[in-house]
């Protein structure tokens, strides 16, 4: 294996892996500062913060002749021998000139600026720069820029490391940034007429090192250190991106990509990225509610039964025995839902009545596929678990029914109730398309939001955000991801897993983990849920073979 020696430890890289200097140092565990580089992007060694002292060391005697001069880690790749020093005096002056330089035109307005807490200009000052400024501070102007829809650039605080627009670039294909002018006067602008407004553009800001571009939807809106965030998954589409969730007392306040190859790598869609904010929208259900008397035949909306409401606890023994004194059971398990989940909705729904008609939930869709030059794809399909919950339904022998199936199922009178879960952050049915379930003698509905369907339904129950549950997702290339629940649901809303996991009468708090290593156990297409998951998730695909 190729040695690479880096402050005088012997580290072993792949004999096939190509390495920078700094993704050397790093599996040496030295942080060598960047500004420019970035591992998604093309190296232009502009930055010079990552300079460093190189040498070779001789296969042979051993001896090791070092480069003269200091060179850009990010720009120098590493071989069997190479001697990388992070940490000399020459190294350490370097790094304080960079800095030093970086800050004479930078203005000082950390308090009011996005980026502190989380600035490498910033951290780097305090890491590598000089005690004491040697110029005077210079009275500053916080020149903004509305660069598009989801981005303001204030331009004073721009360093030019051109990630931003290297990214327009090799990554969207669609190049709206550019740099202007030369020298001391160089600025990050748009074209004339063309806005920063690709579909993934808000990634520009988490690229950027400083705070020169801001992010309009998070703006002054909190301090990053009092933000906690949670490993989670995406739920806009069937991508199912990794992302991190930041929040605050039970309020979202941004989501942030969660690198990992084998998904999104270090991006997510703008689409993601600001769709949470239903999360915490005034017209979410908040409460369970039951039919106090119903017409059985013939509802419409505008003979919605009246509801009253009804504890959670009365839900778990009340709900069973309607559904079961009213006869054939159809169920709709939603794409929204966790594998987790699924199972135990199919369970509950089989204890009810064993020849449960169970089929997938509504599966919205929008456009088509949409992939870029870098090969990020946006898909068409605006769920995340539509495998997940296909391969759950295969385990209850009912794998391959549709959401229009079961609208047929139930359209020709083969039910006489109806248990749809949703979850649903916009609108998914109309009028037309929930009258198929009016002559049901009892109807559930679970979603976020009201609807025609939800103003037929028997029983009307709140259901939870992607944040707000934990379980496992199924990407549509067959990669699980487990997360954990980032928020509470906003007080007095079980998520969809207690009620299952009390409907099963399971003793306790849901717990989730048991009932994936029960999944695990009972399921060859589940086999690698069984052990802890990685943080970027497994393919399920690699894991069937006994
Ligand atoms: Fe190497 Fe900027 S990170 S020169």
């Amino acid at each position: 294996m190729p040695v690479v020696i880096v402050d005088g430890q012997e580290i072993e890289i792949g004999a096939n892996e190509r390495l920078n200097c700094i993704e050397a140092a790093r599996r040496a565990g030295k942080e060598i500062p960047h500004y420019c580089w970035h591992p998604g992007l093309s190296v232009v060694a502009s930055c010079r913060m990552c300079l460093v002292e190189t040498g070779q060391r001789d296969a042979a005697t051993g001896a090791i002749t070092m480069v003269p001069k200091l060179v850009p880690g990010c720009q120098t790749p590493v071989r069997d021998g190479t001697v990388i020093v992070t940490e000399s005096d020459t190294v350490k002056a370097s790094r304080a000139r960079v800095e030093e330089a970086l800050l004479i035109d930078h203005p000082i307005d950390c308090p009011i600026c996005d980026k502190a807490g989380e600035c490498l200009l910033q951290d780097y000052h305090f890491q590598h720069g000089q005690p004491e400024r040697r110029a005077d501070l210079q009275p500053f102007h916080s020149r903004k820029r509305d660069v598009g829809p989801t981005v303001t650039l204030f331009v004073d605080r721009c360093i030019m490391c051109t990630r931003c627009v290297r990214f327009t670039r090799e990554v969207t294909g669609t190049a709206e940034l550019m740099v202007t002018s030369r020298g001391a006067k160089e600025e990050i602008d748009v074209f004339p007429g063309h806005p920063l407004a690709n579909k993934l553009s808000g990634n520009v800001v988490d690229l950027c090192p400083v705070g020169a571009l801001g992010d309009k939807d998070f703006l002054y809106q909190q301090r990053v250190w009092f933000l906690k965030r949670e490993p989670n998954v995406c739920g806009g589409c069937s991508a199912g991106c990794s992302i991190h969730t930041e929040h605050n007392q039970d309020a979202v306040y941004r989501l942030k990509p969660r690198e990992n190859p084998h998904v999104n790598t270090w991006w997510i869609c703008d689409e993601g990225r600001y769709g949470w904010h239903h999360l915490h929208d005034q017209a979410r259900m908040l409460e369970a509610s039951r039919a106090i008397s119903s017409p059985t035949h013939g509802r419409t909306a505008a003979t919605t039964p009246a509801t009253e409401s009804i504890e959670w606890s009365e839900v778990v023994t009340k709900l069973r025995d309607d559904l079961k004194s009213a006869g054939r059971l159809a169920v709709a398990v939603s794409p929204m839902l966790t594998v987790e989940e699924a199972w135990m909705l199919c369970a509950v729904a089989r204890s009810i009545d064993p020849e449960a008609f169970l089929a997938l939930g509504f599966v919205p869709t929008r456009g088509a596929d949409e992939s870029f030059p870098g090969g990020f794809t946006i898909r068409a399909e605006k769920c995340p678990n539509r495998k997940g919950v296909e391969e759950v339904l295969a385990l209850f022998s009912a794998g391959g029914r549709s959401w229009n199936d079961l609208v047929d199922h139930v359209s020709a009178g083969r039910a006489d109730a109806a248990w749809v879960t949703a979850a649903y952050p916009t609108p998914w049915i109309d009028e037309a398309g929930a009258a198929a379930f009016s002559s049901l003698a009892q109807l559930v509905v679970q979603d976020l939001f009201d609807s025609p369907l939800m103003q037929l339904a028997t029983w009307r129950l709140p259901a939870v955000g992607f944040a707000e549950r934990s379980g496992t997702w199924v990407n549509v290339a067959h990669h699980a991801q487990s997360f954990r629940q980032a928020i509470r649901p906003p007080a007095g809303v079980w998520p969809e897993g207690r009620l299952f996991w009390n409907m099963l009468g399971r003793r306790g708090l849901y717990d989730v983990n048991a009932v994936r290593q029960q999944i695990a156990t009972s399921s060859p297409s589940f086999r690698a849920l069984a052990g802890e998951l990685p943080s970027t998730g497994v393919d399920l695909r690699l894991h069937q073979i006994a």
